[in-house]
C-alpha cells in the first residue's frame, strides 16, 4: 500500500523516537537493579550509527537515570501483560508502533502464539535487518507489517494473517502522544473491530490536558537529543481512551505510572517522575 503520509527511518521524525526508547532500555538492562532485561537494545542503537545518536548515548547521568528509570517500568508492566495474556489464552499478539520492541524475542511465548509487529517500512526494515545480523531468533511465529497506522493497517493485518477470530493481546506503548485525534479514535475502533471476545488491550496514556507532556524540562533535553517534541507529538485534545473503550463495552482497568513504579520498588527520578504523575497505563478486556 502506499501511504500519503510522510515517511521516516530510524534516525528521522517519530522513528528516532524508537531509538531513544530503546537507549532507555538498554540503559534499564545495565542497572544493578534493573527491572527488565533486553539483550538486542544496546546492539539495536549501535547499529543505527547516527551522529544524532552521540547526544542520546552521551546524555548526562542524570538523564539517562530518568530515562532508563521510567523504561523499566513501563517495559516490565507491558512485558507482563503479555506473559498474563498469553499464560490467559491468547493465540495472537499485535504491537501497534512495535518500533525497536524486542519482545517478540525475548518474551517466553506460548507455542504457536503469533506475533504481529506494526510501524512504518524502514523503522520495521532497520530493525529485522539490525536483529538478523545480530543472529536473533523469534521466540514467536513473528509478523512484521510495515504500515501506517494512520492508513488501512487492518487490511494489511489480516494479509499478513491475523485472524480476527482468535483471541488477541493488543498493545499501544509509547504511541498515543504522537497519533493525529482521528487516528486514535480510528485505532481505538478497529481494535474494538478485530478483537474476539477473550481479547485485550493495554494502553500508555496520559491523562488530562495533552500538552501536559511537553513540560520545559521534557522539550530542552528533546532538544539536546536533536528531537523537536512540540513538533512531534500531537496535542490535540480528544476523548480519553479508557471511556471510549468502556463505551464499546469493554471492562477497563487504570493504573496510575506512580503506583506501578512504587509495586516494583522503583524509585523515579527527573522526566521519569513527572510523566509518572500524569500518566496511566491502561488494560481493557473484551
Ligand atoms: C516512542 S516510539 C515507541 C516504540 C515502541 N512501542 C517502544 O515502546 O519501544 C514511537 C513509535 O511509533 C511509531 N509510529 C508513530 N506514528 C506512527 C504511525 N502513524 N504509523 C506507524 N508507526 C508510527 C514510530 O515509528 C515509532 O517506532
Amino acid at each position: 500500500m502506499t501511504s500519503t503520509h510522510e515517511q521516516w527511518d530510524i534516525v528521522s521524525g517519530v522513528g528516532i523516537t524508537a531509538l531513544a526508547v530503546a537507549s532507555g532500555r538498554a540503559g534499564e538492562s545495565r542497572r544493578a537493579d534493573r527491572l527488565i532485561e533486553d539483550p538486542y537494545a544496546q546492539d539495536l542503537v549501535a547499529a543505527a550509527a547516527s551522529p544524532r545518536l552521540d547526544a542520546l548515548t552521551g546524555a548526562s547521568a542524570e538523564i539517562q537515570a530518568a530515562m532508563s528509570g521510567y523504561l523499566g517500568v513501563r517495559t516490565r508492566f507491558f512485558d507482563e501483560y503479555f506473559l498474563r495474556a498469553a499464560a490467559g489464552g491468547v493465540e495472537q499478539a499485535v504491537i501497534l508502533a512495535s518500533g525497536l520492541d524486542t519482545r517478540a524475542f525475548r518474551l517466553g511465548w506460548s507455542d504457536g502464539l503469533r506475533v504481529f509487529e506494526i510501524d512504518q517500512p524502514k523503522v520495521l526494515e532497520f530493525k529485522d535487518t539490525a536483529l538478523g545480523e545480530l543472529g536473533a531468533t523469534p521466540a514467536a511465529d513473528r509478523t512484521a507489517v510495515p504500515v501506517d497506522l494512520r492508513d488501512d493497517w487492518a487490511g494489511a493485518l489480516r494479509e499478513a494473517g491475523f485472524d480476527p477470530a482468535r483471541p488477541t493481546a493488543w498493545l499501544a506503548e509509547g504511541l498515543l502522544p504522537y497519533l493525529p485525534a482521528e487516528a486514535e479514535a480510528q485505532l481505538l475502533a478497529t481494535v474494538h473491530r478485530l478483537s474476539a471476545p477473550g481479547s485485550r488491550l493495554s494502553v500508555e496514556h496520559v491523562s488530562g490536558p495533552r500538552n501536559r507532556i511537553l513540560s520545559d524540562e521534557i522539550l530542552r533535553i528533546g532538544h539536546e537529543w536533536g528531537i523537536d517534541l512540540a513538533d512531534l507529538l500531537d496535542t490535540a485534545e480528544r476523548p480519553d481512551p479508557g471511556d471510549e473503550l468502556t463505551g464499546l463495552g469493554w471492562s477497563v482497568r487504570r493504573e496510575p505510572t506512580r503506583e506501578i513504579a512504587a509495586g516494583y520498588g522503583r524509585p523515579l527520578t527527573g522526566f521519569g517522575s513527572s510523566f509518572a504523575e500524569i500518566g496511566q497505563l491502561l488494560t481493557a478486556f473484551r
